[in-house]
């Protein structure tokens, strides 16, 4: 009898393996990270092979570090980054190129001859660079040869949970229905591929997985069914057990993505938020509202890898506490323009205010404050979009494990933000879609009595101290504007 249930979670920086017991529970977890490929300013490739064996090494060290073997597994779910687009060899399976990142700019000027209206309204997205289609477009426009080889059936295109599935499956080339929603190529009613997006893209059906559920049997590996497949924020959302309508949870890794769940009913948004799908068992579709912010945890490693003010990510909470604020500076992240609820391409990031005074602990803390401005302006949108304000804000992901960050978001949001004991909700969020799908766990109740909250943070701010710092940070969202670097 097997006792635990695995998930994968491949992310943008790194790709873990963990394992957990029916309480929910880390028994295990083995991480490895891969490199990020930047050929030219705003591009960001990934290795699809190196992902690959990554994952692999993952599943067999936390494995063996439990003491414990496939059979131990009763399934094995998988998470991923969204939107990265894979290319690869239908008969030797090797990519025909690296990733195309979430975070990639590079198809900009395709996205600006798009129709938003109808894209919109088809796919629940607004036309950016974020999403699948057009770096897909881009391959196929840019890679020698091509678009001849998919058109004649020999190469495949796919997020990472179709990499990941056709790799640990033997061959089985399909996608979850929550990966699909992100490629601008879904229609988000009938939950298909759209052949009019298919036609403007010049993409074929047959280059495309097929769509599925986000739990069911796609097939298995070693023995151990892999029982869902499910993107990481919507997992997040899952795993947070935000399972009712206005339910909604906060998760900052390499970006910060904050998803409510809106129940059976597509939400469309005016204010700025993505229309997507959260997650799907059997015929049961569950629609979410996200925020989806491009830099969080990313600044934090801008900050440690190309400016090298930092040893180490956990190093920004000490370091930006050397300080009692950021004495009036403003550091916008738009690396890759700014996402929601902005959607502005053009934006580039910025640290405006600087005086001769201003520290790398300074910058550090304005880092810090940019993930939680940020969030602020998509949970602003979210009130308006869905009518309801949040009371407390639900967060997890690595940056959660800092303090002092999450003080300031309590702060700047004014609402209380609570941290549950299992800050990893992604992989456990995508270990319960294949737990449930298998009869590992048997309801969403017992998901729901898994939850504990670790830590709560109470914000201390005035509300003129709340207010002038808002004002502050719209004041420098408008300087990033427009930029024409
Ligand atoms: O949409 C991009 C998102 O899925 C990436 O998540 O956790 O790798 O920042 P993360």
């Amino acid at each position: 009898m097997a006792h635990f249930v695995g998930a994968i979670d491949q992310g943008t920086t790194s790709t873990r393996f963990m394992i957990f017991d029916r309480a929910g529970r880390e028994i295990a977890r083995h991480q490895i990270e891969h490199r990020q490929i930047l050929p030219a300013a705003g591009w960001v490739e990934h290795d699809a092979t190196e992902i690959w064996e990554n994952t692999l090494k993952t599943i067999s060290v936390a494995l063996a570090e439990a003491g414990l073997t496939s059979g131990d597994l009763a399934a094995i779910g998988i998470t991923n980054q969204r939107e990265s687009v894979v290319a690869w060899d239908r008969t030797t399976g090797k990519p025909c190129h690296n990733v195309i990142v979430w975070q990639d700019t590079r198809t900009d000027a395709l996205v600006s001859r798009l129709d938003a209206a109808f894209v919109r309204d088809r796919t629940g997205l607004p036309p950016a660079t974020y999403f699948s289609a057009t770096k897909i477009q881009w391959l196929l426009e840019n890679v020698d040869g091509l678009r001849a080889r998919a058109e004649a059936g020999d190469v495949l295109f796919g997020t990472i949970d179709s990499w990941l599935i056709w790799n640990l499956t033997g061959g089985q080339h399909l996608t979850d229905v929550t990966n699909a929603s992100r490629t601008m190529l879904m229609d988000l009613e009938s939950l298909q591929w759209d052949q009019q997006l298919l036609d403007l893209f010049g993409i074929t059906r047959a280059m495309l997985p097929e769509i599925r559920p986000s739990a069911e049997i796609y097939g298995h590996f070693e023995g151990v069914p892999i029982a869902a497949a499910i993107g990481d924020q919507q997992a997040a959302l899952f795993g947070q057990t935000c399972f009712a309508p206005g339910e909604a949870k906060c998760t900052y890794g390499t970006g910060g993505f904050l998803l409510m769940n809106t129940g059976s009913t597509p939400v469309r948004s005016s204010h700025g938020l993505i229309t997507t799908v959260g997650y799907q068992f059997g015929s049961t579709v569950t629609y979410a509202l996200e925020g989806s912010i491009a830099v969080a945890g990313a600044a934090i490693q801008w900050l440690r890898d190309q400016l090298g003010v930092l040893d180490s990510a956990a190093a920004s909470e000490t370091l930006a506490a050397e300080v009692e604020d950021s004495a009036g500076i403003c550091f916008v992240p738009a690396f890759s323009g700014l996402f929601a609820p902005y959607w502005r391409p053009d934006a580039r990031a910025a640290i405006v205010g600087l005086s001769r005074y201003h520290t790398a602990a300074h910058i550090t803390r304005a880092a810090l404050e940019a993930i939680c401005y940020q969030t602020r302006d998509v949970v602003e949108a979210m009130a308006q979009d869905s009518g309801t304000t949040l009371d407390c804000l639900q967060v997890d992901g690595g940056v959660t494990g800092n303090a002092l960050c999450m003080q300031l978001q309590a702060d700047i949001l004014g609402v209380p933000v609570s941290r549950p004991a299992v800050a990893e909700t992604t992989a456990l969020g995508a270990a319960y879609a294949a737990g449930l799908q298998v009869g590992f766990w048997h309801s969403v109740d017992d998901l729901r009595a898994n939850w504990h909250e670790d830590r709560r943070w109470q914000p201390t701010w005035s509300l003129e101290r709340r207010e002038e710092g808002i004002t502050r940070w719209k004041a420098a969202i408008d300087r990033t504007l427009g930029w024409v670097g």
